[in-house]
């Protein structure tokens, strides 16, 4: 039984991460989605927001799981019994930060493997800083999120005082 753990903000989730979730999913028996709750960061959506908008998007897919963590993935990723860690990578950019990250996490627990995926072309410029920006000002981001929480993420600019840049 293979585990792998896809890690991440999601905030919120983008049409980006749905496609390496369906697509890891595909690869492995047990896939959790795991959303850090970092008390470090202040997040436009509350920890239970973005765990609630995954299961609606999730919960209909077999052998996925959504769950939050705190503190270090490793430790998270030896509680799951798991082995893989999986990371999108959408371009070069995003490659050094991952690179170091996946290094540390091996340093800290040997046991794990870190698997890149490389993002569809269609949603190499996704990101969640991008559907907040847009959003923020009042533009379409009906084509970066999945269509499950679209109208979830529309509210959250409604009744925050989020603004581009702030
Ligand atoms: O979606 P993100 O913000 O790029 O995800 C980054 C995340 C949450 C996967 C990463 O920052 C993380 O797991 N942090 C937990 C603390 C940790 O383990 N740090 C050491 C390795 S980076």
């Amino acid at each position: 039984m293979i585990t792998a753990i896809y890690p991440g903000s999601f905030d919120p989730v983008t049409n980006g991460h749905l496609d390496i979730v369906k697509r890891a999913n595909k690869l492995f028996d047990r896939l959790i989605v795991a959303v850090l709750d970092n008390p470090r960061k202040t997040p436009l959506f509350s920890i239970s927001e973005r765990v609630k908008m995954l299961q609606k998007l999730l919960d209909p897919i077999e052998n996925i799981e959504v769950d939050c963590y705190q503190g270090l993935l490793v430790d998270y990723v030896r509680k799951q019994k798991a082995t893989i860690i999986i990371k999108g990578l959408r371009a070069i950019s995003d490659f050094e930060f991952e690179f170091q990250m996946a290094l540390i996490n091996r340093k800290l627990e040997h046991r794990v493997e870190t698997l890149f995926m490389v993002a569809s072309s269609k949603y190499s410029y996704v990101s969640s800083s991008i559907v907040k920006e847009v959003a923020s000002y009042g533009g379409d981001i009906s084509y970066l999120v999945p269509k499950e929480v679209h109208s979830d993420i529309l509210n959250k600019f409604k009744t925050s005082k989020f603004k581009a840049n702030g």
